[in-house]
C-alpha cells in the first residue's frame, strides 16, 4: 500500500532518528544534533558511524551504510518499507493511514483481535509465577530454560480450568465473540452451553507475527498426555501456513549474518536462540509449507533444514527435498542437516552445548545430495537396463523443477554423478579388494558410490575360508562404536580383506573418521571403560551418514547388527572390545589354509566372540604353528 507523502513527511518530522539508532547503538552527542557510535552494520572497535538527527540520515565512514529512519529499522530488524513505517508510527503514536473502509475495519478488527491475545499472553505468563503454574515452571526449568529465557520467549502457563483465560479476558473487556475468535475458548458443538478455555494444564508458547506481536499460541502438556502440543486453529490473526515460530526473532538475525535452521519444535528453536543460533525457526505443528518454505527463503539463500537422524527423520528430509524442486529458483536452494538419531537440537545441545551443532552445520548436505538419493539409494546399477532406468527416474524428479535455468543445472549435475556412478562402480568390481590399497571416497570427484552388486557378499560368506564373517564382525564393532575407530585406525587399515563389499566398507570407516570435526572429543562420545550408551554419539551419526552417503549404509548395518549379536552385553566397556578386536584380527592371519578345523573355528567365532572361543581358536593356532614349525625342522 502507498502512504500518502504527507502522513510520511510528518512522520519524518516527528521522528527522532537518534531515538531510533540509540536503541541499537550506543551513541555519543558529537554536536548539536550529529552523534557517533559503533557500527551496528559491520565489526569495528572505534566509531565511524555518524548520526545526523537534523538531516535525518545515517551514515559509516567504515562500510558506507546510509539511509533514513526508515533504512535503519529496515536493515537492522529485517522488515519491509511498510513495516518499518507501522512501527515508526506506532512508535510515535501516529495513526496509520488505511486506504479503503473494508481495509480500515479489518485492521480494527486484527487489532482489537490481537489486543485479546496479548491479554492473553500477559495472563499466562502471570499464571506461570503464582502457585497455580508452579509445576509448569519447575517443568520448564527442568528442561534447562533460565527464569530469563522463559521471559525473553514469553512463556506462560494455562491453569486446567474450564474458564480460567475466558474469565480474564472478560475483565479486560473482551466480548466472548472476540475470545472464541482468537482461538483461546472452543464453542461446543451445542450452541446452548458456554464455551470453554481452549488450553487446560499447558506450558505456553506464544507464537508471533513476523513483526513480533503474538498472534497464537502452542501448549505442551506437563508429562505424559495427548496431543503433546496443541496449537491456537487459524484465525484471523494467525495463519500457520505463512507463518514460522520465532519468524520475527530470526528477521533480525539474519541482518547478523544468522545462518536460518529450521528445525522440529518449539524447545528446539529456543534451545538454538539460546545457543546463540538467533536465526532458528520452526513450522508451526506442520510438515514445512510452500508458504513457510517462501518465508525462509526470503531470509536466507540457502536455509538448513534439520532432521532427526533416524529413518523417519531421513524420509521426512526426502518429503521436503521433493517439495522443494518446483519452487527453486537461481541462486535459492536447501541445506540438510541430519540430526544424530534420536536428537534434536535441544537434546543435542543439552548433552554436548552449542559447539555441535556448528559441527553438524558444516556437515550439512546440499538439495543436490538429497535430490540425489530419492532415486539411486539402495537401486543396483550392475547392468546397463538398470543404470538407464535409473537415469530414467532421475531426469524424471528434475523435470519437476520449474526453473529453466536451475533444471539445466540440475540436469547436468545429475548425468554427471550417473557417469561417475559407473566408473565408481567398475572400480569396485574389479579393483578393490587388494589389501593396503586404500582409496578414498571423498577426494572431491569421487562423488557418491553406488551399492554394491547385490549377491557379491553373500557369495562370499556361504564359508567363510576368507574370513569374512570374522571381518564383518570386526568392522561392525567399529560401527557400533565409532569411538574405537581412532584407537584401531592402524590396525584396520592393515585387515586383510578379499572380500569386495567389506573391502568397501573399510574404506568407508577409514575416510569417515577424517570427516568428524576436530573438538569432537571421542573419549567425551564415549568415555572409554565407562560403559555406557546413553546416547547416540555425534561422532558416530557422522560416520553413519558418510557410509550411507558412499551407498554403504545396508553394509554397515548388517555389520553392526552382526556384532551385537557376538558382544552379547552391548554396554560392555569398551576396553574389552578392543582387546576381542584385536585379538580376533590377530587370527586373520592365520594362513587360510583350507583347514576343516581352521573353518570351524572361525565360524564359532563368527557367531560368537566369546572368550571361551578366543581361547580356542588362539590353542588351535598355537597348535598350527608348533606342528608347521615340527614339520619345517624334521
Ligand atoms: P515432537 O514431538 O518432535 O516434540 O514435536 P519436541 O519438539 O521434541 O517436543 P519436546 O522436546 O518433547 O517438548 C515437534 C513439533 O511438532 C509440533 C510442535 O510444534 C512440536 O514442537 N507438534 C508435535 C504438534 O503441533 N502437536 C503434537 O501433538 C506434537
Ligand atoms: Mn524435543
Amino acid at each position: 500500500m502507498a502512504f500518502p507523502p504527507a502522513f510520511l513527511e510528518e512522520l519524518k518530522a516527528r521522528v527522532s532518528l537518534s531515538d531510533v539508532v540509540g536503541r541499537k547503538v550506543q551513541l555519543k552527542r558529537k554536536s548539536g544534533s550529529e552523534y557517533t557510535g559503533l557500527c551496528p552494520f559491520h565489526n569495528e572497535k572505534t566509531p565511524s558511524f555518524t548520526v545526523s538527527d537534523k538531516k535525518g540520515f545515517f551514515y559509516c565512514f567504515g562500510c558506507h551504510e546510509k539511509g533514513s529512519a526508515f533504512d535503519f529499522v529496515m536493515k537492522t530488524e529485517g522488515l519491509s518499507f511498510p513495516e518499518a513505517v507501522e512501527q515508526l508510527a506506532r512508535a510515535v503514536g501516529m495513526p496509520v493511514p488505511q486506504s479503503t473502509p473494508e481495509q480500515r475495519e479489518r485492521a480494527e478488527r486484527a487489532s482489537t483481535l490481537q489486543e485479546v491475545v496479548e491479554h492473553a499472553a500477559r495472563w499466562f505468563q502471570k499464571q506461570l509465577r503464582l502457585p497455580v503454574g508452579r509445576h509448569g515452571l519447575d517443568y520448564l526449568r527442568g528442561r534447562g530454560l533460565s527464569d530469563e529465557t522463559i521471559d525473553d520467549f514469553r512463556l506462560g502457563f494455562s491453569p486446567d480450568s474450564r474458564d480460567g483465560v475466558i474469565a480474564a479476558l472478560k475483565r479486560e473487556g473482551a466480548t466472548m465473540d472476540k475470545i472464541v475468535e482468537a482461538g483461546l475458548a472452543i464453542q461446543p458443538e451445542d450452541s446452548h452451553r458456554d464455551p470453554y478455555d481452549r488450553f487446560r494444564g499447558r506450558v505456553m508458547f506464544p507464537i508471533n507475527d513476523r513483526r513480533g506481536r503474538v498472534i497464537a499460541f502452542g501448549g505442551r502438556v506437563i508429562g505424559p498426555g495427548e496431543p503433546k502440543y496443541l496449537n491456537s486453529p487459524e484465525t484471523p490473526l494467525f495463519h500457520k501456513g505463512a507463518n514460522l515460530y520465532c519468524l520475527d526473532r530470526a528477521r533480525e538475525a539474519v541482518t547478523k549474518d544468522q545462518p536460518v535452521i529450521v528445525a522440529e519444535g518449539y524447545m528446539d528453536v529456543i534451545a538454538l536462540h539460546v545457543a546463540g543460533f538467533t536465526g532458528a525457526v520452526a513450522p508451526l505443528g506442520t510438515a514445512l509449507t510452500e508458504g513457510q518454505l517462501g518465508e525462509v527463503w526470503k531470509l536466507a539463500d540457502e536455509p538448513y533444514l534439520c532432521f532427526d537422524g533416524d529413518n523417519a527423520g531421513r524420509r521426512a528430509a526426502h518429503r521436503g527435498a521433493d517439495r522443494a524442486l518446483p519452487l527453486l529458483t537461481a541462486g535459492k536452494s536447501l541445506r540438510f542437516i541430519a540430526m544424530p538419531a534420536g536428537e534434536d537440537p535441544d537434546s543435542l545441545i543439552r548433552a554436548r552445548g552449542p559447539a555441535a551443532i556448528d559441527s553438524v552445520l558444516k556437515l550439512a548436505r546440499p538439495l543436490a545430495d538429497v535430490v540425489w538419493d530419492l532415486d539411486t539409494e539402495g537401486k543396483p546399477v550392475d547392468t546397463p537396463e538398470r543404470r538407464a532406468a535409473l537415469q530414467r527416474e532421475v531426469e524424471k524428479r528434475v523435470d519437476q523443477i520449474a526453473d529453466p535455468v536451475v533444471r539445466d543445472h540440475y540436469r547436468a549435475e545429475m548425468k554427471s554423478r550417473l557417469n561417475k556412478m559407473r566408473q565408481g562402480n567398475g572400480q569396485a568390481w574389479w579393483g578393490a579388494g587388494a589389501p593396503g590399497q586404500r582409496r578414498s571416497f571423498h577426494d572431491g570427484a569421487a562423488g557418491p558410490i553406488a551399492p554394491f552388486p547385490p549377491g557379491t557378499a553373500s557369495r562370499a560368506s556361504a564359508m567363510d575360508l576368507d574370513g569374512s564373517r570374522q571381518i564383518q564382525v570386526l568392522l561392525g564393532v567399529l560401527v557400533e562404536r565409532p569411538a574405537l575407530l581412532h584407537i584401531l585406525y592402524d590396525e584396520v587399515s592393515r585387515l586383510p580383506i578379499a572380500n569386495p563389499e567389506l573391502a568397501r566398507l573399510q574404506t568407508g570407516l577409514l575416510d569417515a573418521l577424517s570427516l568428524v570435526p576436530q573438538g569432537i572429543d571421542p573419549a567425551a562420545d564415549e568415555a572409554v571403560g565407562s560403559g555406557t550408551d546413553e546416547q547416540p554419539p555425534l561422532e558416530a551419526a557422522i560416520i553413519t551418514d558418510h557410509l550411507q552417503r558412499c551407498g554403504l549404509g545396508p553394509a554397515a548395518n548388517a555389520a553392526r547388527l552382526k556384532a551385537r549379536g557376538v558382544f552379547r552385553n552391548g554396554s560392555e566397556p569398551s576396553d574389552i572390545w578392543i582387546d576381542r578386536w584385536r585379538r580376533t584380527a590377530s587370527h586373520l592371519t592365520v594362513t587360510v589354509g583350507g583347514s576343516e578345523e581352521l573353518a570351524r573355528r572361525q565360524e564359532e567365532l563368527a557367531s560368537d566372540l566369546s572368550d571361551e572361543n578366543l581361547q580356542k581358536m588362539e590353542e588351535f593356532r598355537l597348535r598350527r604353528l608348533r606342528e608347521n614349525f615340527d614339520s619345517g625342522a624334521g
